[in-house]
């Protein structure tokens, strides 16, 4: 599959290669022309000094060079962070379409604002490193390489004179690199803390508030703050000594080079162009130096990030351990074949739980199913089993007599309407809700689906069918009806087999009432399979499922279970009857 082949930086950057080409070419030729210039001054120089010289000429090509170099440049500037944003736009286009596909175990344990800062600030920083830092890197160096060549060029002594004192300056400042990169990366991870610490915070900002946790959540993240901001004055510290160093090193090698120089102009060794040239190209190291350290701790920042990026890319897609066969509409493979069948089905969970042992249970196509068992019996997990969000360990699972683990997971998902338990909302309107499940969703069919759900209040809101925001995560609504708005989502998507996973969990039993009526008018021949807490919803079922502890112990109508199954007497008794009681 095309999409599980390893991401690369190389493979990434071919499409842009000639247009990095043309960077690199408009970086040489705009350094050759800055280098040009001191040359050129020094035959303006001589030609001041010498009565028989022409000094336009000299003065011409000086300031062509000088506005050359500026217009290259600028061009090359353009051209390499346009080129710098397509990479960026394919990386992120590549990483937010992973980040949507991975396996479902994937997200169990990461946390969204972790990944979040990886789709966010690491590609930023990456795109940073690829444009001004690669750029400052190799433009600096090319500058930092014709001047050292040109000024031992021009005189030996002088070269030798300057690299002495320049190179002690960069020993002490290229000393200092290792923990300039070990501060940054500390900060950068502290900043992430802070981003994880922050998203958990706000994710739950009223139970926080409510339990009186604001200030301990504060103090987390003013240690995760402050943290970053150690790492950041321990960055300064480095710096600071660093600049005094390379400072005095530069003053000293300026004053070797002008007395060593002055006195062999006046001994008649050097022309005083030569030593102005020479004197320029000293000062033209200075910006190209500090471009080169900064580049550098740039790309060392752009690789860190570049590995907290690829190590999501590297992370396989739900998709790839798919057969290849396309998606449609699958045929029974025999005509008596269950809807859905468990054959001995045991899962473990990536944490070591294991959900489900030896799970035998068949659906038949048409029926209604309720699975009961107390919390944490495996329910879910075998809803999750039917939409392939996990796959069995052993065992097999079949959809219409065919092994689930050979039907690709979007045919066996087109069948299906399911809403898991505490199905959430997305951000917006009503309307973009219902039309999760059903893009294309006729604004009347979108009504009834709302009546049919007891949400008849938001039928209409402005002349438009659900036009009214549920806020982020459904905040704007009460839990009832966030829940009828899944069941309304479900109901509208009319496939041929229903999942709800406690859909009346934070209903009142009147609501309820509305999930049998909406349930006995779906059409027929649609299968429901309905995991239920409620008397009222189980023994509307053909059949119930017990479960317990990962397995199934029993299965029968509402009557012959109360006969024989002392766990759903008892189920029975303590939970539903409870409720139905409510009910009146
Ligand atoms: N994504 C998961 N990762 C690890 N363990 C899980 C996960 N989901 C559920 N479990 C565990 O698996 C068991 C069965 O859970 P579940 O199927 O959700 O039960 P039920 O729906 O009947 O309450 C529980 O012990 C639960 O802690
Ligand atoms: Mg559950």
């Amino acid at each position: 599959m095309s999409d599980q082949v390893e991401w690369r930086v190389r493979d990434h950057l071919r499409p842009h290669r000639r247009r990095l080409a043309a960077v690199l070419v408009l970086t040489i030729v705009s350094s050759a022309l800055m280098l040009a210039q001191p040359m050129l001054l020094s035959r303006l120089v001589g030609t001041l000094t010498d009565a028989g010289a022409a000094v336009l000429p000299p003065a011409a090509l000086l300031v062509a060079a000088a506005l050359g170099g500026a217009l290259l440049g600028a061009w090359r500037t353009y051209l390499l962070q346009s080129t710098g944003e397509e990479f960026i736009l394919g990386l992120r286009k590549a990483l937010y379409r992973r980040l949507l596909r991975l396996r479902a175990a994937e997200y169990d344990e990461r946390s969204s604002g972790d990944l979040l800062s990886r789709l966010g600030t690491d590609t930023t920083v990456l795109r940073s490193a690829l444009t001004s830092g690669m750029f400052s890197l190799v433009s600096a160096g090319l500058t930092i390489a014709g001047a050292v060549v040109l000024m031992a060029y021009i005189s030996p002594v002088l070269f030798g004179a300057a690299m002495a004192s320049l190179l002690i300056g960069a020993a002490v400042v290229f000393s200092m690199g290792g923990a300039v990169r070990r501060a940054s990366t500390q900060a950068q991870t502290n900043v992430g803390l802070m981003t994880v610490a922050m998203e958990r915070a706000l994710s739950a900002v009223r139970t926080i508030r409510a339990c009186e946790g604001t200030e301990r959540e504060v103090a987390e993240l003013d240690s995760a703050a402050t943290r970053a901001r150690d790492s950041g004055v321990r960055i300064a510290a480095l710096q600071a000594m660093a600049s005094p160093a390379i400072a005095t090193s530069a003053q000293i090698g300026l004053m070797l080079v002008l007395v060593l120089g002055g006195y062999r102009v006046a001994a008649g060794h050097l022309e005083l162009g030569d030593l102005a040239a020479f004197m320029m190209y000293m000062f033209m190291l200075i910006t190209p130096v500090v471009q080169a350290a900064s580049g550098y701790t740039q790309v060392q920042a752009g690789l860190a990030a570049l590995d907290r990026v690829r190590e999501i890319l590297k992370l396989p897609e739900e998709a790839a351990d798919e057969p290849g066969t396309g998606g449609g509409p699958i045929a029974p493979a025999t005509p008596a074949a269950p809807l859905i069948e468990f054959a001995s089905v045991t899962l473990t969970y990536p944490n070591g739980v294991t959900a489900l042992r030896d799970v035998d249970l068949a659906i038949a196509a048409g029926s209604r199913v309720a699975i009961v068992g107390l919390s944490g019996s495996g329910k879910s997990t075998v809803l999750s089993l039917i939409e392939r969000f996990y796959t069995a360990d052993s065992g097999t699972v079949r959809f219409r007599g065919h092994d689930v683990a050979e039907l690709p997971r979007s045919s066996i998902r087109s069948q299906i309407a399911y809403v898991e338990q505490d199905a959430p909302l997305i951000a917006g309107t009503i309307a973009r809700n219902l039309r999760l499940g059903r893009p294309d969703a006729a604004a009347e069919r979108m009504a009834a689906a709302l009546r049919g759900a007891g949400l008849d209040e938001f039928a209409e809101s402005g002349g438009e069918v659900g036009g009214r925001s549920v806020g982020d995560g459904g905040a704007l609504l009460s839990g009832g009806q966030r829940q009828r708005l899944t069941w309304a989502r479900a109901l509208l998507m009319e496939r041929p087999l229903l999942v709800l996973d406690e859909p009346t969990a934070s209903v009142d039993a009147r609501t309820e009432g509305l999930l049998q009526d909406a349930l006995d008018n779906v059409p027929s021949g649609t299968t429901t399979i309905v995991v239920a807490h409620r008397l009222a919803t189980v023994m509307g079922a053909d059949r119930i499922i017990v479960m317990d502890q990962g397995r199934v112990v029993d299965s029968g109508t509402h009557e012959e279970l109360l006969d024989r199954n002392d766990l759903y007497r008892e189920l029975a008794s303590r939970q539903m009857l409870a409720a139905d009681a409510v009910r009146g």
